[in-house]
């Protein structure tokens, strides 16, 4: 991709317009008037340390109005911007691709209301989702989306990606939780859309397009949310299997036998259960080794109630020998003991250099089968190996299975485009064949954007250029990402 000429580049007086509007020292990292490479180095690196952009200027506004004020401004004066959360995305649309001006929402902190009654939660989005939730425990209440990122990702990054997470099985996603959505358009102008109203047919819900829309529309300032009562009683399972058609087994047990107390089915092979002891040291839970390991965990009201059908459920699964070994925690610290189990693959995957990494929406029953045929692949292409001289590490799979999505990921020494010509577009080109999607919850960002194709038609892909056009005229939000 080439640097767009018609973007300005970023002068002194620019700096000092945003110092005006902006006040604190702390709100503008300013590499342009002064030598601060080093305080813009985080903003301009991504989580994966795999994308890096060179940005000059970081501007943290802390009120819709600071907003307001300098999307105008950059849209007046042609000066590209990129939104930013917590940064933790996995596709790159969080970083600048050239000298795009970073607008880092982490100022914008506030809770703003909560109603007991009606669980709903308006807050800027710069909340970190971990604070949200933790305010939310006080009261009762969850946040509706739960994921390995919560210490740093934000509510409104949670909301421009729509991430998925690890109970959207029991919640559902941002689409049926956000209620409103407060955003500052490229022009200036404030959408104020925080609506409460759990319904409200009137017209286009344009909520939804900034709900996933990777900050290529606006800048989501501030969201209202519905947030569930948080049930007292959570457990929390884990199971080795032999096979891959055994998980699938567990699953349709879990769903008959806890319906409505069945808040999140993950599965992990056994490839990533051996990585994350030997990379962090993790205990696993299980004695044997199995090709596939499934979390459950549920969440009820009634402890009782709930420990009489999980152990129906075990017994279930065990007499019938769907499920090799289980062990079922005892209390908060065993919980979060095999949670880890799961939501610690993701770092240890980076251990030896780098993780090509593939969040795909696969109908079940195929799921691993993709995981197989990469592997293969690298095998008879004699890449894969235990040594240095192999480019490859291992090939692994681990998901939300419970939502059929795979995160099909590629641990390696070194990027390598032979490599990286082996997967792309051969697991597009598998997932398009399936009816899949080639982004099932990280989104499309700067790493996705030459494969929208395989899962957008050309009707789709030109109705969404219409819309990117409508709302951003002269094209300054989040370019040369996914539009
Ligand atoms: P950023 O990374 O800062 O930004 C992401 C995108 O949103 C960018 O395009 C950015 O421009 C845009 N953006 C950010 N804030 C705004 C805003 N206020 N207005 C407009 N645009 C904005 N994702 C899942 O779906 N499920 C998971 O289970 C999951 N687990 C993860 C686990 C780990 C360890 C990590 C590192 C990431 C994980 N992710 C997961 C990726 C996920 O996309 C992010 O964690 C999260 O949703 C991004 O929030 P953020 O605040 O960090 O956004
Ligand atoms: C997860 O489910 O762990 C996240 O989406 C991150 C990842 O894909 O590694
Ligand atoms: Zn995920």
């Amino acid at each position: 991709i080439q640097r767009d000429s018609k973007f300005a580049k970023i002068t002194q007086e620019h700096v000092d317009h945003f110092k005006g509007i902006l006040g604190s020292e702390s709100a503008v990292i300013d590499g342009v008037s002064q030598d601060a490479t080093d305080d813009i180095e985080p903003f301009n690196s991504d989580w994966m340390r795999k994308f890096r952009g060179h940005a000059k200027l970081v501007l943290k506004p802390s009120t819709t109005e600071e907003v307001s004020k300098i999307l105008k401004y950059c849209n007046d004066n042609m000066l590209a911007v990129v939104p930013q959360g917590g940064n933790t995305g996995l596709v790159g649309g969080s970083v600048p691709v050239f000298d795009e001006i970073v607008i880092n929402l982490s100022k914008m902190n506030q809770i703003r209301s909560f109603d007991e009654v009606s669980g709903i939660l308006v807050a800027d989005a710069g909340v970190i989702l971990e604070v949200a939730d933790n305010f939310l425990a006080e009261k009762g209440s969850i946040f509706p989306l739960d994921l390995g990122a919560k210490g740093s990702c934000q509510i409104g990054g949670n909301v421009a990606t729509n991430a998925g997470g690890l109970r959207l099985l029991r919640y559902g996603s941002l689409h049926g939780n956000v209620l409103g959505i407060e955003a500052v358009l490229p022009d200036g102008t404030i959408v104020d859309d925080l609506s409460k109203l759990r319904k409200n047919n009137t017209g286009y819900d344009l909520k939804h397009l900034f709900i996933g829309g990777e900050g290529t529309i606006g800048i989501i300032t501030g969201i209202s949310i519905i947030c569930p009562q948080r049930s007292p009683a959570v457990n929390v399972a884990y199971f080795g299997l032999e096979s891959f058609e055994q998980a699938q087994k567990a699953f349709t047990e879990a769903k008959s036998h806890l319906s409505e107390i069945l808040s999140a089915f993950e599965m992990m092979d056994g490839r990533t259960q051996k990585i994350i002891q030997k990379v962090a040291g993790t205990k696993l839970p299980l004695e044997g080794d199995y090709p596939f390991y499934c979390l459950i965990e549920t969440s009820g009201s009634n402890a009782d109630h709930d420990s009489e059908k999980l152990q129906n459920f075990l017994e279930h699964v065990m007499e019938t020998e769907i499920v090799q070994d289980g062990v079922l925690a005892q209390d908060q610290t065993q919980i979060q003991e095999l949670w880890a189990c799961r939501e610690g693959i993701t770092e240890c995957l980076g251990h030896w250099g780098g993780v090509y990494k593939y969040d795909l929406s696969i109908p079940i029953s195929r799921m691993y089968d993709l995981v197989n045929d990469v592997r293969d692949r690298f095998t008879e292409a004699g890449l894969l190996g235990d040594d240095e001289s192999f480019p490859v590490v291992d090939v692994v799979g681990y998901g939300h299975m419970g939502d059929s999505n795979l995160h099909l990921n590629v641990p390696v020494r070194r990027f390598d485009k032979k490599v990286e010509k082996m997967i792309e577009p051969y697991v597009y080109e598998w997932v398009a064949n399936e009816k899949g999607s080639i982004s099932a919850e990280h989104g499309l960002g700067v790493t996705k954007r030459p494969y929208v194709g395989y899962s957008k038609s050309e009707t789709m892909i030109r109705l969404m250029k219409q819309i990117k056009d409508s709302f951003d005229p002269n094209g300054i939000m989040n370019p040369y990402k996914y539009l």
